[in-house]
């Protein structure tokens, strides 16, 4: 099996986890292109590429039409990341090609995240330890008690999958009420359930979105959805940035249309609006959700492990839906 696998051709276009790089050059025929680019690819690697592993999110570009197109040979494209917004995979379940994602191994890191994220907005964390840092405690006296508390609050989870349930388990045991809305109501699951999100808005006071980036999710959470979270309202974002109108998001939050925000995701990473940045009242992480050694190289195995799974023995370990029936037939 080893030395079928050294025959076939894996590309990594632009960064990857090391563990990744590394893994995949012991294992298989590693090549290399700086960005994804279909335009820096050379007529031996069109013509002998079979699987991608890639993290658009870091290398900076879409595994799209174009670029698969480019590859007649790929078979498979490994995302590094549950989220695979980075990868068509539409375009790639109508032409056979498997994609596959990282999802389970970083739920409870990103949900560890997200909670943390949470109180460090509602409790003002980061300017209480400012305040220190600068000698205030010593010259100015206490740090101001924070006009937010996460007492009492109702959180509404926007995507209920695999992070928003470990994220709902940690609330539950704050002591908070939560709700949800999916697109569906998750069987056996008994926390309430909104068929839209604007009702879930409006029943709660803080809303947390861990849904993927998709064209239906969308700036999703807009200004009529701010609204109805109301004056006192917190909006945590753990997902994606695509999925928030930060626009619409800056002006609530500078106009007291909601109280605050904790953001880990932006639209057009790593550049934050002007707005975002300015606005007193957000908590802004660097998508860090997963980032930590222990769950990065977890990350790093899975997308590995794939490709060894697909190219021995025909079946990917963790296909996205849009690909999951399709079977190695090359
Ligand atoms: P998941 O298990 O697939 O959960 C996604 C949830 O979103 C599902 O419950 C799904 O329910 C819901 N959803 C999808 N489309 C929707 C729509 N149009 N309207 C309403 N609900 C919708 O995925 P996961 O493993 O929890 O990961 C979720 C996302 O978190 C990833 O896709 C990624 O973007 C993000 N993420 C961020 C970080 C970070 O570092 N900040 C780390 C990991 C993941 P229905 O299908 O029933 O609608
Ligand atoms: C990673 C993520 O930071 O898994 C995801 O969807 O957003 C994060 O875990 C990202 O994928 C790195 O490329």
């Amino acid at each position: 099996m080893a030395a079928d696998l050294r025959s076939v051709t894996v590309l990594i276009p632009g960064k990857l986890h090391e563990q990744s790089v590394r893994r995949i050059g012991e294992t298989f025929r590693l090549v290399a292109i700086d960005t994804i680019d279909a335009a820096l690819l050379t007529d031996e690697m069109k013509a002998t590429v079979r699987g991608i592993a890639a993290s658009p999110a870091i290398a900076g570009g879409l595994v799209g039409p174009d670029f698969m197109r480019a590859l007649p040979k790929l078979e498979i494209v490994a995302n590094f990341g549950v989220g695979y917004d980075g990868v068509d995979a539409r375009h790639a379940g109508a032409n056979g090609i498997m994609v596959t994602n990282t999802p389970d191994v970083l739920t409870e890191e990103v949900a560890d995240t997200a909670l943390g994220l949470l109180i460090a907005t509602v409790r003002e964390l980061p300017k209480a330890e400012a305040w220190l840092r600068a000698g205030n405690w010593v010259a100015k006296g206490n740090y101001r008690l924070s006009p937010l508390s996460l007492r009492g609050r109702k959180v509404g989870i926007f995507g209920m999958g695999r992070i928003g349930m470990a994220v709902a388990r940690r609330l539950e045991a704050f002591g908070l009420s939560v709700a949800y809305h999916n697109r569906r109501p998750v069987e056996g699951v008994s926390y309430p359930y909104h068929a839209t999100l604007k009702g879930l808005a409006e029943a709660v006071d803080t809303l947390i979105s861990v849904v993927p980036g998709t064209p239906q999710t969308a700036k999703a959470v807009n200004a009529d959805i701010l609204k109805a979270l109301g004056s006192d309202g917190v909006f945590v974002n753990i997902g994606r940035g695509s999925t928030v109108d930060e626009a619409a998001l800056a002006a609530a939050l500078a106009d007291g249309t909601i109280a605050a925000a904790g953001l880990d995701v932006f639209a057009d990473e790593p550049n934050v609006p002007p707005a975002l940045l300015d606005a007193p009242n957000t908590v802004l992480l660097p998508h860090i959700g997963s980032a930590s050694v222990h769950t990065r190289r977890a990350m790093a195995d899975l997308v590995v492990d794939n490709l060894i799974a697909w190219f021995s023995d025909g079946k990917a370990i963790t296909p996205v839906p849009e690909t999951a029936g399709i079977g190695h037939n090359r």
